[in-house]
């Protein structure tokens, strides 16, 4: 069997759900491009189903979701608790992902109502850590809207919401990444939702997937409050062997095709928000990287800016993009515990080989 570091090319298993064949990343068939301005209730309802809803469908899916978008009480006092703490938001969320599956009969428990609640306790996070009263979902908005108001407490303007919404479609599944592949390992235990979902949190946090959009706004904070040079800093950087932040990706190796529409995203949000000391700064660092090196942004390189550009705090980017993620990953749960085959590979081994455990250590027998 030929060894693969990291899995890189490695065919795990098939999917319907998506695609990055030829670098077009698609959504059961439909490209990226063509699905961007769609509701995002659409989408879900295309990756949980594999076609488009009716009108009628779409209707009753998004009310659905949104009745949804709410949490217990008892959830409520558990994260006002917890999420105080100095912790990472990410660990807050990784502790709320896993509380329902032990308070609830998680077997009962449906996609849409997990996704409605993963996204009300993302927005409650983020009120909660800035000392904001939780907002309560209104049943005639859609999902994005909704989530807007949820974590901002402001009724969003339609522009607001047509972009974030592009970004949550953007963001939403990825075929086998790592934090999917994750969700996929636990499901095809045979295990629940919940379980699946706060692996798939954890997969998400480190810094080489889904924590990157937080690093990148760091990196841009720093050089932006030092008045540093941006050539001088990503030579410095790449002199050191260190990695810069949004850039390189194990799939896109000529350039993310999220990364063209979050780059204008990115520029207009900017424009509206005063924020284009740091968009500025985003081109010259990429111009550097392209001279440089032969790596493009990823989608996580202008997300930062968005995000920014949304009042949030650093810390919590990731869990928005756990907010958008979460309608993949639940895709892929539900097609991989239909697969009913479970996850194992093998390794190669590199130990020593041959030993055999001393004679006469009599001292360090258990009694
Ligand atoms: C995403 C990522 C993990 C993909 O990695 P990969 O396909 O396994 O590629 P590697 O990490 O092996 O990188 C290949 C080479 O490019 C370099 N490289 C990759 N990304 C780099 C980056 N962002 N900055 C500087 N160098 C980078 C590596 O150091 C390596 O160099 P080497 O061959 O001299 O050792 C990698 O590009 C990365 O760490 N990027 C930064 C984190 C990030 O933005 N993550 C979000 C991904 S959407």
């Amino acid at each position: 069997m030929a060894l693969s570091k990291g899995l890189a090319g490695v065919i795990a298993d098939q999917t319907r759900i998506s695609s990055t064949h030829n670098a077009i990343l698609s959504y059961a068939g439909y490209p990226i491009n063509e699905l961007k301005d769609a509701p995002f209730e659409e989408i879900v309802y295309l990756l949980w189903h594999g076609q488009l809803p009716s009108r009628d469908e779409l209707a009753a899916f998004r009310f659905e979701l949104v009745s949804q978008m709410a949490l217990p009480y008892e959830t409520v006092q558990l994260m006002a608790r917890i999420a105080r703490e100095p912790q990472h938001p990410m660990s807050i969320l990784r502790t709320t992902v896993s509380l329902p599956g032990t308070t609830n009969d998680v077997k009962r428990d449906e996609p849409p109502r997990i996704l409605g609640k993963m996204l009300a306790a993302i927005a409650a996070i983020i009120r909660i850590r800035n000392d904001q009263p939780i907002k309560h979902a209104h049943r005639q908005w859609g999902v994005v809207e909704n989530f807007i108001y949820l974590f901002s407490g402001k009724r969003p303007t339609a522009s607001e919401v047509k972009m974030l919404n592009t970004v949550m479609i953007l963001h939403a599944d990825h075929e086998f990444n790592a934090s999917t592949f994750t969700a996929r390992v636990v499901a095809s235990t045979q295990s629940d939702y919940y379980s699946c979902l706060t692996a798939a949190v954890c997969a998400l946090k480190g810094p080489l997937h889904g924590g990157a959009n937080e690093q990148v706004f760091h990196m841009l904070e720093t050089i932006h409050h030092n008045h540093q040079d941006p050539v001088e800093f990503v030579n410095q950087r790449l002199a050191a062997g260190d990695k810069i932040m949004g850039f390189g990706h194990r799939v896109y190796k000529n350039g993310d095709p999220r990364a063209v529409i979050l780059r204008e995203i990115a520029k207009t949000l900017a424009r509206d928000t005063d924020n284009m000391a740091y968009f500025d700064l985003q081109e010259q660092i990429s111009q550097v990287m392209a001279e440089k090196t032969h790596l493009h942004p990823n989608v996580d390189y202008y997300t930062a800016l968005i995000y920014h550009c949304f009042n949030l705090d650093a810390e919590t980017f990731t869990p928005m993009f756990a907010a958008c993620r979460t309608a993949g990953w639940l895709a892929h749960i539900i097609e991989q515990q239909a697969r009913g085959c479970l996850i194992r590979p093998s390794s190669e081994y590199v130990g020593q080989t041959n030993r055999h455990y001393p004679t006469g250590k009599e001292e360090n027998a258990i009694d």
